[in-house]
């Protein structure tokens, strides 16, 4: 491997580090859609990419889209991207390095080395943190919109946090005519790549997923003179779901089953609970599989919940069906790291990712990185050095065999 590729991987994980230390919550990284500590990121990001010899523009969404300059509407364009939001105490790596890599790339390349441009694209929203749907940025990009009235935890819609949002829009977040496939470099997030020594690996699909907020509710009483069998208890009710849930996705080796937030009103030690608000995340490969766990839970929350006397209500977020990455494209990206010497396995991401939207509209592959420990969506998340320069090296040789009508 050349020494000019090594030293890349330096740079982009040097970045990642840096980005990590922008936060909206001191001593973590955190940075929702369109929050203060992702306009300063934007910023950051914004620079490497003008060092890079791109022109930079902020679309309608917070999207950072760069360019080289001069770039005419009809030149046949290649996107490569990944997004710069993250969850809450994230780690480092999860979008960025995707971003990253893809601006490292841009820099790597001879001017006219390639016959098409390549637009980098940041995109504003993957996780869904803040408006608990995922992907508003690459959404907006192929034209389903998430609606602006939908608001934040704050009350903020949408439309308010664009408005507000410190980077002028000075292009629409659409998808040009002329963009021809999308390529994204990800984190696998999971632990399969190291248990078989790999350093990369080529996506093939992306399982789908359902978001739902669910809302248990009850009558809040004293905690201390309410008889246990009068109690209307809405934590318990929603307690009881919640170990069903983990029961039947264990019972699926496909199936995952996720509460990863949940709110209990009052809140307070001596009142019996009387409104529970939660998250489920829902996965499957398989779509069927998908909405069969969910015809089986759904009656089960609210048998949970009439059993106490308690009501229970479900509103759908996502349902986002399972996505096959373009076959060509990914057996152009396994040929080309082939060609770099490393065996990229096909493997289904249990991740959501900006490149199932994107393939709604234009072919799209995507190149996993091992993931030391299989450790994501943690601060302690890593990636190794080697396996950067090795993303980087197979993401030359993409690009050098790739023409615009393999798209
Ligand atoms: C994105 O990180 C996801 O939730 O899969
Ligand atoms: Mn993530
Ligand atoms: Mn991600």
């Amino acid at each position: 491997m050349s020494a000019g590729l090594r030293v890349a991987a330096e740079r982009v994980l040097a970045q990642c580090r840096q980005l990590a230390l922008i936060t909206d919550v001191p001593g973590q990284t955190t940075r929702t859609f369109l929050s203060p500590a992702t306009r300063q990121a934007q910023t950051l990001v914004a620079g490497w990419m003008e060092a890079a010899g791109l022109v930079v523009q902020t679309d309608a969404i917070g999207n950072l889209r760069a360019l080289p300059r001069g770039v005419a509407r009809s030149t046949p364009r290649l996107l490569i991207g990944s997004h710069l939001d993250t969850v809450r105490n994230a780690g480092a790596y999860d979008g960025v390095l995707g971003v990253l890599l893809a601006v490292a790339l841009c820099a790597l390349l001879a001017p006219g080395e390639v016959p098409f441009a390549i637009e980098v694209i940041a995109f504003s929203d993957e996780e869904g943190v803040r408006f608990g749907r995922p992907f508003l940025g690459s959404l907006a990009l192929i034209g389903e919109s998430v609606p602006g009235t939908v608001a934040d935890s704050n009350g903020i819609t949408l439309a308010d946090a664009v408005a507000r949002f410190g980077h002028q829009p000075t292009a629409s977040a659409t998808l040009d005519a002329a963009a021809f496939a999308y390529f994204e470099f990800h984190i696998e997030q999971g632990p399969l790549l190291e248990a078989e020594q790999r350093p990369l690996a080529a996506v093939s699909s992306i399982a789908g997923q359902t978001r739902q907020r669910l809302t248990f509710r009850g009558q809040a009483n004293h905690a201390g003179t309410t008889p246990m069998h009068l109690r209307h208890d809405a934590l318990a009710a929603a307690a009881q779901w919640m170990v069903e849930l983990e029961a039947r996705a264990l019972a699926d080796p496909g199936l995952m089953a996720n509460v990863g937030s949940i709110e209990a009103l009052p809140g307070v030690g001596n009142v019996v609970p009387g409104e529970v608000i939660l998250s489920l995340d829902l996965r499957h490969p398989e779509d069927s599989a998908r909405h069969a766990a969910l015809d089986a839970i759904t009656p089960a929350a609210h048998q949970a919940a009439a059993r106490r006397g308690v009501s229970c209500s479900m509103e759908t977020l996502l349902d986002q069906p399972a996505v096959l990455m373009d076959e060509a494209l990914t057996a152009a990206l396994v040929r080309a790291a082939g060609q770099c010497g490393y065996d990229a396995r096909p493997l289904v991401s249990g991740a959501g990712h900006d490149a199932m939207i994107l393939a709604r509209r234009i072919p799209a592959a995507m190149l996993f990185l091992r993931t030391p420990a299989g450790l994501s969506h943690h601060p302690d998340e890593a990636v190794l050095a080697e396996d950067v320069e090795a993303a980087l090296a197979t993401g030359l040789a993409l690009l050098r065999n790739l023409s615009p009508s393999q798209g």
